[in-house]
């Protein structure tokens, strides 16, 4: 992950954070009781926003003739970990401050060091080498080169950045970042289950039940949301990297030898999603991953990346994983897990192209793209500054908000019947309490993209004003097609 952060980026974050928690997007777990460090609740607007994220993926990618869903357990048979190589691979190198107990993934604690202090530690490594004025690049490369060779010498002259003192850190040592659990009542070794810490193996085992009650032929997939868990070591960024987080992957069984044309495929279909749904252009790109750092299971991979405040950050992985899983769950299970090709009479073990996007990260950078600040019109005709969520309509939480201007003449009765007959098909928002100008800034600042006020001429001739969020244009609608104006214009 890139570094730029400026200070109005990290007050960016903190204003995210701020308005998250004030208009119930996102609570810190257990707060009353100091909270749970990597773990986020999603208040009565968040849950609205995550689960139109999570419905958009799902109607994108199944809703269309190739495509299966599936649901599977979080809990599965601990084999299913070694076949996939989690029990093996899936660690982080961690370190240990022998003083004060914190506790290090060891590639993020070189990662925040400054140029400023990557040569101070190599001066110190190699005072001979590191004297005198180097160029920036030059220092950074080659802090990064000692940092693979000598790692452990490394963490001998640097400074623990909790307590601050050098030489306390342990060696490093391989850390696994699955959660364990036990089944049943006794807690021991044989009953040890994990929590999944991604969906795809719950899509793998079940490969050929999907295969065969579905009819599908290849290429066809099999898409999955649902709950992952990852002990990370250090959590950071609000939901950026937490211990419980959301999945939504898709995983795509082709033919060998047509794998790079899906390949290609998926990729430019996932880009479209995040840029249909209103990210932009600007905000996002493309990270391959290099061949000597591809996963034990990639034959190519690339991330779509976000620009967060804090820099350049994965939201999706797209990966050609080649027969590597199915290989691996065939071996281990000792179930074939082979396709027979009616056509060709050929049977084989399919390719599989994974997408792989977090529903919580994807929420934060939909949370981040559609915050804005702008100078806006008060009704006194002076200027103030709002803040507007720009959300994409269909992602909003709230599609309408209906206002009565005041609270006589018979206007909150006719309000009520607007929220009554849009309750059905929208979520939608009634508020009477406070000035109008009030009350369009309150769903401003949450992405609500239309305000419906009921005022006086409603009295007269039966129509409303529906405000844009985005413009601020008011038009006069009749009460009796406001309905049909927002299905036109919501698409939902
Ligand atoms: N099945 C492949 C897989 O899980 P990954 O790159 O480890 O690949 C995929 O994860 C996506 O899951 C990431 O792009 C990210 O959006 C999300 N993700 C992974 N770890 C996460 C964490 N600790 N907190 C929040 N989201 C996470």
């Amino acid at each position: 992950m890139a570094k730029s952060t400026s200070s109005n980026d990290s007050q960016l974050l903190d204003k995210i954070v701020s308005l998250s928690k004030r208009r119930g997007f996102v609570f810190q777990s257990s707060e009353i009781y100091g909270g749970l460090n990597g773990a986020w609740d999603y208040g009565n607007l968040g849950v609205e926003l995550l689960r139109n994220i999570k419905d958009e993926w799902w109607k994108a990618m199944t809703y269309r003739d190739d495509v299966e869903g599936i649901d599977a357990a979080i809990l599965m048979h601990p084999r299913v970990w070694e076949a996939s190589g989690h029990v093996e691979n899936f660690t982080d190198p961690m370190v240990d401050c022998r003083q004060c107990k914190s506790r290090y993934r060891i590639d993020i604690l070189f990662e925040d060091l400054s140029v400023k202090k990557q040569k101070d530690i190599l001066r110190d490594l190699y005072p001979d080498k590191f004297q005198g004025q180097q160029k920036d690049e030059v220092i950074t490369e080659a802090f990064a080169k000692v940092v693979e060779s000598s790692q452990n010498e490394m963490l001998k002259v640097l400074n623990c950045p909790a307590c601050g003192l050098k030489g306390t850190f342990t060696d490093a040592r391989k850390f696994n970042l699955m959660f364990k659990t036990f089944v049943g009542p006794v807690e021991d070794s044989g009953a040890a289950v994990y929590l999944r810490p991604e969906t795809a193996q719950g899509i793998f085992v079940n490969f050929q039940n999907i295969q065969s009650a579905s009819r599908q032929k290849l290429p066809f997939g099999i898409a999955q949301v649902g709950k992952a868990f990852r002990n990370e070591i250090n959590t950071k960024n609000f939901l950026f990297r937490t211990r419980e987080f959301e999945q939504m992957e898709m995983q795509y069984f082709v033919k060998p030898g047509t794998d790079e044309k899906w390949f290609e495929y998926w990729r430019h279909e996932r880009m479209q999603w995040f840029v249909d749904l209103g990210m932009k252009a600007d905000k996002l790109q493309w990270h391959r991953h290099e061949a000597g750092k591809l996963a034990h299971y990639a034959k190519d991979a690339y991330d779509i990346e976000f620009l967060f405040p804090f820099g350049w950050g994965e939201i999706e992985g797209v990966h050609n994983r080649t027969d590597y899983d199915l290989s691996r769950h065939e071996e281990f299970s000792g179930k074939g897990l082979k396709y027979f090709d009616e056509e060709t009479k050929e049977k084989f073990i399919p390719y599989i192209i994974e997408t792989s996007a977090g529903a919580s990260r994807s929420f934060m950078a939909f949370l981040v793209n559609a915050y804005n600040e702008e100078d806006a019109p008060t009704a006194e005709g002076t200027m103030e500054r709002r803040v507007v969520l720009k959300l994409h309509q269909k992602l909003a939480p709230i599609k309408a908000a209906i206002f009565p201007l005041v609270n006589r003449d018979g206007m909150p009765d006719i309000a009520k019947k607007i929220e009554k007959d849009l309750c059905t098909a929208f979520r939608v928002f009634y508020d009477d309490s406070g000035a109008v100008g009030r009350r369009y800034r309150r769903q401003d600042e949450v992405g609500t993209p239309y305000c419906i006020t009921v005022d006086s001429q409603t009295l007269q001739d039966q129509t409303v004003t529906v405000r844009d969020r985005d413009t601020m244009i008011q038009e006069r609608i009749a009460n009796d097609k406001i309905k049909e104006y927002l299905f036109n214009r919501l698409h939902v």
